[in-house]
């Protein structure tokens, strides 16, 4: 595992410059989180883009999660919400980014129909975000780390956290397709993007801690190919030089 730490603004460009290499190596099937953390991320792909540094041609991307029950278009699903924060502005076909169907009137079987696509086509490299109570995708405290694509239950914790982008807490769905920890494990390569200070606890359990479903993203310790950008206040609790 690497870590790469920096001031906020340093975020952005290294987990850039990762996905960068990552194309020039050939990789061509991404992996993306949505939410705040991975947003300088794209500010950063799309500017690269814009620029003619930088090329999503011929690529492909798969989402970690989405909410259940959402109604179509909804801004807060995160089928929009990746639209906005990179599809719109990259040149990667809208038709090439897929995720899972919230509103798929059979959720168990949708959940092994998106397993099975996800893991047909082969990750290269996947972008993660961690929340406050140490998730990723959206696998809860609790959640069997060989789990695979799922209906899960959201944790209050996870609700109050996303309110502010619905609302209300009322608002925020109850339930989620999430692709397990065993699917997430199956890139090749994770780029975990953590920034604030409301992140170091989750962040210092997860490299260092048990591994444990009490702490979901601790599974990542058992990845061989983990690089984790961290800008200082979310660093904390790390030793510097680890
Ligand atoms: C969200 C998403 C995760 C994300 C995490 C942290 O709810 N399901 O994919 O990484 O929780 O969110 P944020 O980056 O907004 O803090």
């Amino acid at each position: 595992m690497l870590l790469r730490r920096g001031g906020p603004g340093e975020v952005g460009a290294a987990a850039a410059d990762l996905v960068a290499g990552a194309l020039a190596a050939g990789a061509r099937t991404l992996g993306l989180a949505t939410g705040s953390s991975p947003q300088p991320l794209y500010r950063e792909l799309a500017r690269r883009v814009a620029a003619g540094e930088l090329s999503f041609a011929g690529c492909s991307a798969y989402l970690l999660d989405e909410y259940v029950g959402l109604p179509d278009g909804h801004a807060q699903a995160y089928a929009q919400v990746i639209r906005r924060d990179l599809v719109d502005h990259v040149d990667l076909d809208p038709a090439s980014v897929h995720g899972p169907d919230g509103s798929a009137s059979d959720l168990d079987a949708e959940a092994e129909r998106y397993e099975e696509a996800v893991v047909g086509a082969g990750v290269d490299l996947q972008v993660l975000g961690i929340g406050v109570n140490g998730h990723i995708g959206f696998n809860e405290p609790g959640s069997p780390l060989d789990a695979t694509t799922r209906v899960v239950r959201l944790a209050e914790q996870t609700r109050r956290d996303n309110a502010r982008f619905f609302g209300s807490l009322d608002a925020v769905p109850e339930t989620v397709l999430t692709q397990g920890p065993a699917t997430i494990l199956r890139a090749s390569r994770l780029v975990l993007v953590v920034s604030g200070a409301r992140k170091a606890a989750a962040l210092t359990a997860a490299l260092t801690g048990p591994v444990t479903v009490d702490c979901p993203a601790s599974v990542l310790q058992r990845h061989p190919d983990v690089v984790v950008i961290a800008d200082d206040a979310a660093a904390a609790g790390l030793t510097p030089g680890r």
